[in-house]
């Protein structure tokens, strides 16, 4: 039996209960193996397919197609095995050292699910569960029931916490750990990240918001005093400005728009943060600078160099970061759906020692897109690089 006519009619035919895609041989993929499960959502039948890191899960769902298209492609390219179980057969799929893929059929041992609704996900900030801040900014009843116009904010300040859990090891429990949101705004996920360290990960710390926004300042500190978040404060200020601290463990910059993200980076550099969560946003600056005759075809559409120039710009936001010590990562915010302004840098201190060939490749990137970033002025003018 050819695996791919199988997996096509497995999933075509809605016959598959559960799958597993495991043991690697693409040992460059970041995740371990992939669970699939059908799934309804609203009306359409689909798949989920999960994705399992070693220390988190992310999950896509996909339509039938797609879904053979991603199974067939992982046979090919990423695992050796997959272990499909159907309603009417099991089957394993086994792929030798030449590529070829085997199938051997089994008796089916899965029971079939239910799948006209969605499994409730765990969040860390959990749903039925009354949860003050929530309620206090109108995202829950008091029985803890989550408004449906503001499900996209639930999940938002969710996968940011997640985010927040996977670094929560760089902080020390036994020290106060001190965090600045730079450019808070109305601060929804400033609260969240004091209700996740304070109250569920049991971290002493002290959190200030900081904006030069008066009235959102106000508001913020007539919350926090009110919630009785006692180490959560507001302050109005600038960025740059902004030297009331010597030590910081983490900075957070969530949608600073355009070069107040580069400030933002900057002092959480001279103060050797150990993390930075930043989402930039609005990157306008090298909007202005890119310019190369190779790149023409995309640059001559204006949404696509504004898109082009964003990514280059937090590219190189992330290469700097790396070149001064920072493990650097660019995650997926939110889905895209919810906002285009999704990308987030996490940066965590690094003590290893630090590629040399990354400075040259930064250089050249640079000059291949005629930009001069407005974080690497800082970091010069400043003899933290050369
Ligand atoms: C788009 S809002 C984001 C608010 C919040 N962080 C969030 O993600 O919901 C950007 C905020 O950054 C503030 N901001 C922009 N430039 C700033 C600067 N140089 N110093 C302090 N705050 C700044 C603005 O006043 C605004 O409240």
């Amino acid at each position: 039996m050819n695996s791919n006519d199988l997996i096509n009619d497995i999933i075509n035919d809605k016959e598959l209960i559960q799958a597993v895609l495991s043991n690697k041989r693409n040992k460059e993929l970041d995740y371990n193996k992939i669970n699939i499960r059908p799934i309804k959502i609203k009306n359409d039948f689909m798949y989920q397919l999960t994705y399992v890191y070693s220390n988190k899960e992310i999950h896509k769902n996909l339509l039938p197609k797609d879904t053979v298209d991603e199974i067939i492609e992982h046979i090919n390219k990423n695992f050796k095995q997959a272990q499909m179980y159907c309603i009417n057969n099991d089957y394993q799929i086994l792929v030798n050292k030449k590529g070829k893929a085997n199938v051997l059929k089994k008796k089916a041992t899965k029971k079939t699910v239910n799948i006209s609704h969605n499994r409730k996900k765990k969040y860390i900030l959990e749903e039925d569960v009354p949860c003050d801040f929530l309620q206090y900014l109108g995202v829950m009843n008091e029985k803890g029931n989550v408004k449906k116009q503001k499900r996209d904010k639930f999940r938002q300040l969710n996968r940011f916490l997640e985010m927040v859990k996977d670094v929560e090891a760089n902080f020390d429990k036994n020290k106060r750990i001190k965090i600045i949101d730079f450019g808070c705004g109305k601060s929804y996920l400033t609260f969240a990240l004091y209700y996740y360290l304070v109250k569920i990960a049991k971290f002493n710390v002290e959190i200030v918001g900081l904006d030069i926004k008066k009235d959102v300042i106000e508001y913020c500190n007539k919350v926090a005093k009110e919630l009785n978040y006692e180490n959560l404060s507001f302050q109005i200020g600038n960025i740059s400005d902004f030297d009331e601290f010597t030590e910081v463990d983490m900075v957070v910059t969530l949608h600073a728009c355009d070069i107040a993200t580069d400030m933002a980076l900057f002092k959480a550099i001279c103060w050797n943060s150990k993390v930075i969560l930043s989402v930039p946003c609005c990157q306008h600056e090298l909007n202005t600078q890119i310019k190369n005759d190779l790149l023409s075809p995309m640059l001559k559409h204006g949404i696509i160099k504004e898109r082009l120039s964003s990514l280059a710009t937090d590219s190189i936001r992330a290469n700097l970061l790396e070149i001064i010590g920072y493990k650097t990562q660019i995650l997926e915010f939110i889905e895209t759906e919810h906002t285009p302004k999704n990308l987030l840098i996490r940066a965590v201190k690094y003590k290893g020692e630090i590629d040399k060939f990354l400075i040259d490749e930064y250089k050249q990137f640079k000059k291949f897109l005629n930009a001069s970033p407005y974080l690497e002025k800082l970091l010069v003018e400043n003899n933290i690089i050369k």
